[in-house]
């Protein structure tokens, strides 16, 4: 029997794909390796929006090719978004790949295994009708299974390489949706993660964003509902009422801003300007009272002078984001903006990160603060890793909490029980807290 190793970098939406082609393979008859060691095939699903994402991979390979050397059958393959991005030049860059292989080739991916055995294969076609449905993917065990919605991306961000890697937006029919989601409940999952690239921009043809929530929410054994990454101007107001009224859907959501100044905001071709975006976020929070908001920032986009910047980092002052991804913008080939002359150097770049990390950073660790004394329900997912004896989750906000594994009603604790914890301290991005009263249920609302 051959066995096949896969290692996955970048978004979610990359590990879900990794668990689909690990699925696919599995049922041709591959062994799923946990280490490249003794592997026959190895994978790597791999990330092409910003260039250090590639350059990793890069070097990975390189590591990868001493596998090749001590057994010359390994084959050594490439998948995802840079395969996709990069096509034949990996072939050519690379002399230790054998496959490049696109995120619309998987099905293919059993025969053109078998055909880069004897030569150096390439398959970066995209399909715009590709859902990879009909096939179980090999989740990883856990209290948390993540289901692909939707692929693709229609937005067209001047920045942003993911229409061209990732092809046309397409959905997965609500029906196989919440099949996908009864399985897993049914296997004893207690926390869904609805994907897509604009997930909120859901419709099936039938059913928009706001009825696939509601039906997800009343599957049977769920405990959660959570989706990444929604566009800020796809929230309409029935989707907002029912993240307000079903209480298993978790009090958090991923805004990606990317910048404050309505200057860069055009430049990027998002769809909102500022002022749009605020009125959402003030939406979101006062129909979700307490709910926790993240969100992405690029600094040194085209546009961004000193002013600019300025506003995006008042603006991190005034939303007050519970935590933030930021980023240099990286020029990608393949985007509209790629051919416009770039004006901020690097060092600008560098230093205006700096400053949105400190703010940042000051404005999560004050909201952390504040939660300690406070009481929340926690996801339990697992043990903690510096000590056994220490249970770690999630609050329904996203918030990582770790506590005491004591017994309850003489009923040791387990990963996916929902217990109630009083936060004690707060350490960097950890709530540390303990075990209080209290029933398994979410609460509609809390306080913040
Ligand atoms: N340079 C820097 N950051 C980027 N992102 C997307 N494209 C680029 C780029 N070219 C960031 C955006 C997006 C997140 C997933 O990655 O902030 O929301």
């Amino acid at each position: 029997m051959k066995s096949v190793y896969i290692e996955t970098y970048g978004c979610q939406m990359n590990v879900a794909d990794s668990e689909t082609v690990g699925g696919l393979l599995a049922r041709h008859g591959y062994a799923l390796a946990a280490t490249p060691d003794e592997a026959d095939v190895i994978l790597l699903n791999t990330c092409a929006v910003r260039e250090h994402a590639e350059e990793r991979v890069l070097g990975r390979l390189g590591e990868m090719a001493r596998y090749k050397q001590l057994r010359p059958g390994v084959v050594l393959g490439v998948l995802g978004c840079m395969a996709q991005h990069l096509k034949g030049r990996l072939l050519e860059q690379n002399r230790f790949v054998d496959l490049v292989a696109g995120p619309d080739s998987y099905r293919r991916l059993p025969d053109l295994l078998e055909q880069a055995a004897n030569e150096r294969i390439l398959d970066v076609r995209l399909n715009h009708t590709e859902l990879y449905d009909g096939i179980e993917p090999a989740r990883q065990e856990g209290v948390t299974a993540w289901i692909t919605v939707q692929r693709g991306c229609d937005k067209h961000c001047t920045f942003c390489i993911v229409p061209a890697v990732r092809g046309r937006e397409r959905c997965v029919p609500l029906e196989d949706v919440l099949r996908e989601a009864e399985t897993v409940a049914a296997r004893g999952v207690r926390e869904v993660c609805l994907l897509g690239q604009t997930v909120n921009s859901y419709h099936d043809g039938r059913h928009d964003f706001a009825d696939l929530l509601r039906a997800v929410a009343q599957v049977p054994g769920l405990l959660r509902i959570r989706f990444t990454s929604p566009y800020p101007t796809d929230f309409n107001d029935r989707t907002i009422e029912v993240m307000a009224t079903e209480p298993k859907i978790a009090r958090h959501v991923h805004l990606p801003l990317q910048s404050a100044s309505d200057r860069v905001l055009e430049k990027a071709r998002r769809r909102y300007n500022i002022s749009g975006f605020d009125a959402i976020l003030r939406r979101l929070r006062e129909a979700i009272p307490g709910i926790a908001v993240s969100t992405d920032i690029i600094v040194g986009f085209h546009g961004e002078d000193e002013a600019a910047f300025r506003e995006t980092c008042d603006y991190l002052e005034k939303a007050r984001f519970d935590f933030a991804f930021m980023f240099k913008y990286s020029k990608r080939s393949q985007t509209a903006a790629y051919r416009w002359k770039e004006e901020i150097d690097e060092e600008t770049k560098t230093r205006r990160l700096q400053r949105v990390i400190e703010i940042q950073e000051r404005i999560s660790r004050e909201i952390q603060q504040a939660c300690v004394g406070q009481t929340a329900k926690v996801l339990v997912e697992g043990t903690s890793r510096k000590s056994g004896d220490r249970l770690f989750g999630r609050t329904s906000e996203f918030r990582q909490v770790v506590f005491d594994a004591e017994e309850r009603g003489g009923r040791q604790i387990r990963p996916g029980d929902l217990v109630t914890v009083q936060f004690t301290s707060a350490t960097g991005h950890t709530l540390l807290g303990r075990l209080v009263e209290g029933d398994g249920h979410e609460d509609l609302h809390q306080r913040r």
